[in-house]
């Protein structure tokens, strides 16, 4: 059994303050105990440690959403999966689409992080997820496909006991519309099935697939109950307590 993942990614959003004011309020609402899936908090660098101040001794975990391949050294602006391990980051996203996009991220640059990533000891969150018009054009499976592909380029099955995979549709970030339970457990099938082959099927059997797009609380509970969905990595859902709150406290009801 695979236990449920859902990852709020807050983006470019929230100071330090409002930050912390926000996991406050996750922690207040959160059920501990309960069959709950894993919840984590992935805010900006500079609410890192804040952020991981309010849910330390909760069963809450802490994400980043980037980090440097290099461990130390001279490349200003950027930063070593050690030293989100220092802030106390267990995960940390890599190959998000608007990194591709405005940063130019290619899938050897993730390839590169990913590594860093797990020899440093962090679990990657990695995202995969066609544009709309690949989509029209019957391209999706080839593009995510590459996408796993390149990323996972040169790591050992062993390595990747602890990858999580994201699939963000392109189309559904940020736009209200969501892929449909069914578009998005094919894409779910298509990733374990590609696993299995580039590695064995037990890995893949493990491995962790949730979805990314316009996920909220009136549209979670139909992803969710799809087999193939192991959870959400949840952006403008997540900015606000209640929302991220019923979207994971979907999954104790049963649905
Ligand atoms: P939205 O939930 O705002 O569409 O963002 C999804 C996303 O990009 C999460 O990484």
């Amino acid at each position: 059994m695979r236990q449920p993942i859902i990852a709020g990614n807050w983006k470019m959003n929230k100071i330090k303050q409002e930050a912390r004011e926000l996991a406050q309020s996750i922690v207040r609402g959160f059920i501990a105990g309960l069959p709950l899936p894993e919840v984590v908090l992935c805010p900006p660098f500079t609410a890192l440690e804040a952020v991981g101040g309010v849910i330390s001794g909760t069963e809450i975990e802490l994400g980043a959403q980037n980090a440097f391949w290099e461990s130390q050294g001279a490349y200003t602006g950027e930063i070593s999966p050690n030293m989100l391990l220092t802030v106390g980051c267990k995960y940390v996203i890599l190959g998000h689409s608007e990194r591709r996009k405005y940063f130019s991220e290619s899938d050897q640059v993730v390839n590169k992080k990913i590594k860093a990533v797990i020899h440093a000891g962090l679990c990657p969150i990695l995202c995969v997820g066609e544009r709309l018009g690949e989509r029209e054009e019957g391209r999706t499976e080839a593009v995510v496909g590459e996408q796993v592909r390149g990323a996972l380029d040169g790591l050992s099955q062993s390595e990747l006991k602890t990858l999580v995979i994201a699939y963000e549709p392109i189309w559904a970030i940020g736009t209200g519309k969501t892929a449909t339970p069914q578009q998005a457990g094919e894409v779910h099938s298509f990733i374990r099935g590609l696993i299995s082959d580039l590695y064995d099927e037990e890995l893949s059997e493990k491995l962790r697939i949730i979805y990314g797009g316009s996920v909220k609380a009136e549209n979670a509970g139909d992803l969710f109950n799809q087999p193939q969905i192991d959870g959400g990595l949840v952006g403008g859902a997540s900015l606000q307590a209640e929302s991220f709150l019923k979207i994971i406290n979907l999954y104790p009801m049963g649905d």
